[in-house]
């Protein structure tokens, strides 16, 4: 199991000795992932499929807004924050373990709110979508509190749980940036919703979710799809969707969630669904890596 620590201040800027102590740290990471940075290119190399161009084609467009995304912590855009780098290892790292396992649906957790996994989920994502031949499907599928499409500035994006019922298209539910100067990719699809389910557990236990989402992964030809979950400890979602997921990764927020809490969600989660990694976001002052069995 990898830890990873992203940290970063509620503050317009890092102070001068948080920058560089986090310089250092993504550094060391940065030199570790360059290796394996070759090898995730080497693997992507030559995949595009452009046989599946037409549904991609079709997807809506969604502005890119820079002051937006700076304002809403979309730090992987601008990349004005030295703390986007950290999302680049991770990226990277991800996308070996995947091409080593085979695996290619990741589940975003955390025991309780608030703890950063839309922060982490969007931010990973278009750090993904800089990757020209890794096609990228992020999904909000915290279905009580989806909240991917108010952090893009977008309204009105349309229910998730009426596409996972069949009564949408992939083609009207996903949509994906527009050209952009800031360079996040046109191969990342996201999968909006501004419909709450209360009823969630039930509806990603359905045979007709389940179809809906292999059905998303076949004609999007996702190599990586990124879901966005509720926080596991509160409702029964997160376990009831397990088997959508080859791995998961914990965000734990730094001050607030506990190494009992982490393992209570594993706990929970079952030997069945490997931990990617545990991700301490938000960490202040001394920063612990102990999480973990
Ligand atoms: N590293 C960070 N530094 C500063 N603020 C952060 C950081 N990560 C998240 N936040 C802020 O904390 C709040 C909660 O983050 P986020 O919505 O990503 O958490 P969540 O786990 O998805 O919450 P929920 O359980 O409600 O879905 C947001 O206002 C977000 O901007
Ligand atoms: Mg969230």
């Amino acid at each position: 199991m990898v830890d990873y620590i992203l940290r970063r201040n509620r503050r317009d800027r890092l102070e001068k000795d948080e920058r560089s102590r986090l310089l250092e740290r993504v550094a060391r990471h940065a030199a570790e992932a360059e290796a394996q940075e070759k090898a995730v290119r080497a693997a992507l190399r030559g995949e595009a499929a452009p046989q599946q161009a037409d549904l991609w084609s079709k997807l809506r467009d969604i502005p890119v807004n820079e002051s937006l995304m700076d304002e809403n912590l979309i730090i992987t855009a601008t990349r004005h924050d030295p703390a986007h780098a950290t999302f680049d290892v991770l990226r990277t790292r991800l996308v070996q373990t995947l091409s080593d396992k085979g695996w290619r649906r990741v589940g975003i957790t955390s025991p309780t709110r608030d703890c950063g996994k839309t922060f982490v989920s969007v931010n990973l994502a278009i750090a993904l979508s800089r990757y020209e031949n890794c096609r990228t499907v992020l999904m909000d599928m915290d279905m009580r509190n989806p909240s991917v499409a108010g952090v893009l500035g977008l309204n009105d994006v349309g229910s998730m749980g009426a596409f996972l019922r069949g009564d949408r298209r992939i083609e009207d539910t996903f949509c994906r940036f527009a050209e952009n100067k800031l360079k996040i990719g046109r191969q990342l699809a996201l999968g909006l919703n501004d419909k709450i389910e209360p009823y969630a557990a039930e509806l990603l236990q359905k045979p007709e979710t389940t179809a809906r989402i292999k059905e998303v992964e076949e004609k999007l030809d996702a190599n990586i799809v990124l879901y966005d979950l509720p926080p596991a400890l509160a409702q029964d979602d997160v376990i009831a969707f397990s088997r959508m997921y080859d791995g998961v990764f914990i965000v734990a927020g730094g001050g607030t969630t506990t190494a009992h809490e982490v393992r209570e969600v594993m706990r929970r989660l079952g030997d069945d669904v490997p931990l990617l990694g545990v991700i301490l976001n938000r960490a202040e002052g001394q920063m612990t890596e102990e999480y973990g069995y």
